[in-house]
């Protein structure tokens, strides 16, 4: 008997034991947990390149991601998420010889389990510009873009793409208030990016552009292609210029409701930091400092514009409480994931994504025992919430590099191949994640579409 059908067989009995369905979204929680265990004892190499195991399980039709309440959802199946960020890959695969490097880091994310990538769908003005000035694109950058979002699919991961930068690098908001200047335009901010009527048009046309382009690769519009997990308004957007935050409310009211005019079909999520404002006094303790509040954003507020399918948070002690390493740390990301949790549940009906997340090996008292310690706390805190069901929907590590890209490595950078430790850990999660959502898939079918294997199972001598 093969693991696959000792995994199944261990679940009948659970349900059978129980008499009751199973889990989709969150009640019945023993069996499920039991199931998990279980499972993990049985399928020891789940996330290997046999595949034999439940992370393979789902196999149906390329769909679209959807959210249903607190969870992401695909063909009505629970989708709780274990990924990553490399932010760089339109770029390198714009040039011949760095191309390689893309399908490299999606083959060594999906041998790990990772099913969601989160990259930049822009480059503003820069080397390599997709966007050289306001409406005028780069085609060969395009046409890596379209690269990038067919090979993906190939890895069967999908993408949230980013569609600006709060900062300078790959151009950004800094970057559309030097056009508006070139054009004449009086501005004295980079954050009127999010006020002026202009930047604003110029900002709505790139959205238009991606949404509607058509991949040179497999002639499926942006708007249409599954392999889209999201969009994302903007990379961590702040407007300190209007500490208010109304400045950024009325900017992400506009642009969702563009992006959705667009295109419907997709989820769209802001790239919020996960600050909490003037809206929620009694959770601004959770912030890692006051500065963080002065900041024009307001995490419940903002997530409440309508439009916004899914909330986003990152954690960066080391860039927000001090550089060098601490408990202090390990215990703020914890308070800082388990308030942001209870938000999604509590206030804002919608799960929530923890999209950027990482440790520098540059911190004073780094050490790869320590990441791994970060790594595990992050993933433990989200099953706490994956096993009740909850909005803990997933997290995208921050950054996964294929060997030889260390170049571009700014000390966050993972190369599984040589840190097995932290790939183990990776590893391990993406199978735990795997079994939840195929456990889910087949409570739905039960009785229908999976009811003749069951059968199978159940009346088979060899069991
Ligand atoms: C798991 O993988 C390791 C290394 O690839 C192999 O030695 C071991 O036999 C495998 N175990 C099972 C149960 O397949
Ligand atoms: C540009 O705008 C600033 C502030 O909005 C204003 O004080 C200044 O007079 C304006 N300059 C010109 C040349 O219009
Ligand atoms: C895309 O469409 C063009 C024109 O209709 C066609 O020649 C080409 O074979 C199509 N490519 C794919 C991958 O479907
Ligand atoms: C790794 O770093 C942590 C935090 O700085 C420290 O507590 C721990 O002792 C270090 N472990 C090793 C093996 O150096
Ligand atoms: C998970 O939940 C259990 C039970 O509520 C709790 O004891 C444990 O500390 C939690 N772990 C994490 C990492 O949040």
């Amino acid at each position: 008997m093969d693991v696959w059908l000792k995994l199944l067989f261990s679940c009948v009995v659970v349900f059978i034991v129980n008499d009751r369905p199973a889990v989709c979204g969150g009640k019945a929680m023993e069996p499920l947990e039991m199931m998990v265990d279980d499972a993990e004892n049985q399928c020891p190499n789940l996330s290997g390149s046999e595949g034999a195991c439940p992370g393979n399980m789902e196999g149906d039709a390329w769909q679209m991601v959807q959210k249903k309440g607190n969870q992401f959802v695909v063909n009505d199946q629970p989708f709780y998420v274990n990924g990553f960020n490399t932010y760089w890959l339109m770029v390198f695969a714009a040039d011949e010889s760095t191309r390689g490097k893309v399908s490299e880091v999606f083959q060594q994310a999906s041998a790990v389990g990772l099913t969601v990538c989160r990259t930049w769908a822009f480059n503003d003005g820069q080397w390599r510009a997709l966007q050289k000035s306001p409406s005028v694109y780069d085609e060969d950058v395009f046409k890596a873009l379209d690269f990038v979002v067919s090979e993906a699919k190939k890895y069967k991961i999908r993408l949230i793409l980013s569609l600006t930068n709060n900062w300078e690098a790959y151009g950004g908001k800094t970057q559309y208030v030097k056009w508006g200047k070139a054009a004449g335009l009086n501005l004295t901010s980079d954050d009127e990016f999010f006020s002026h009527p202009t930047l604003k048009s110029y900002y709505k046309a790139h959205v238009k552009t991606v949404l509607n382009r058509v991949n040179t690769f497999t002639n499926i519009t942006y708007k249409e292609d599954p392999s889209i997990f999201a969009w994302e308004l903007m990379n961590e957007p702040r407007c300190t210029l209007d500490p208010s935050g109304d400045t950024l409310q009325a900017w992400i009211e506009e642009m969702a409701v563009y992006v959705k005019s667009i295109d419907p079909k997709h989820l769209v999520e802001i790239g919020l930091e996960g600050f909490y404002g003037l809206s929620t006094p009694n959770r601004v303790q959770y912030n890692p400092n006051t500065y963080a509040q002065q900041v024009g954003t307001d995490f419940i507020r903002n997530h409440l514009i309508l439009g916004i399918d899914f909330a986003s948070v990152h954690i960066y002690p080391d860039s927000w409480i001090a550089k060098s390493i601490s408990d202090v740390h390990l215990q703020f990301t914890k308070s800082w994931m388990e308030s942001h949790i209870e938000d999604a549940e509590k206030y804002l009906g919608m799960p929530v994504l923890f999209a950027e997340f990482g440790v520098s090996a540059n911190d004073p008292g780094y050490n790869s025992s320590y990441r791994d310690t970060l790594f595990s706390m992050v993933y433990k805190t989200l099953l706490n919430s994956t096993k009740k069901g909850g909005g803990g929907g997933g997290s995208l590590l921050w950054q996964l590099f294929p060997e030889g890209t260390d170049y571009m490595d700014d000390g966050y950078a993972v190369v599984l191949s040589k840190s097995p430790s932290t790939s183990n850990i990776i590893s391990l999660h993406s199978t735990r994640l795997a079994i939840f959502n195929s456990v889910c898939s087949w409570k739905c079918h039960w009785g229908c579409k999976k009811k003749h294997v069951l059968d199978t199972f159940m009346y088979h001598d060899d069991l």
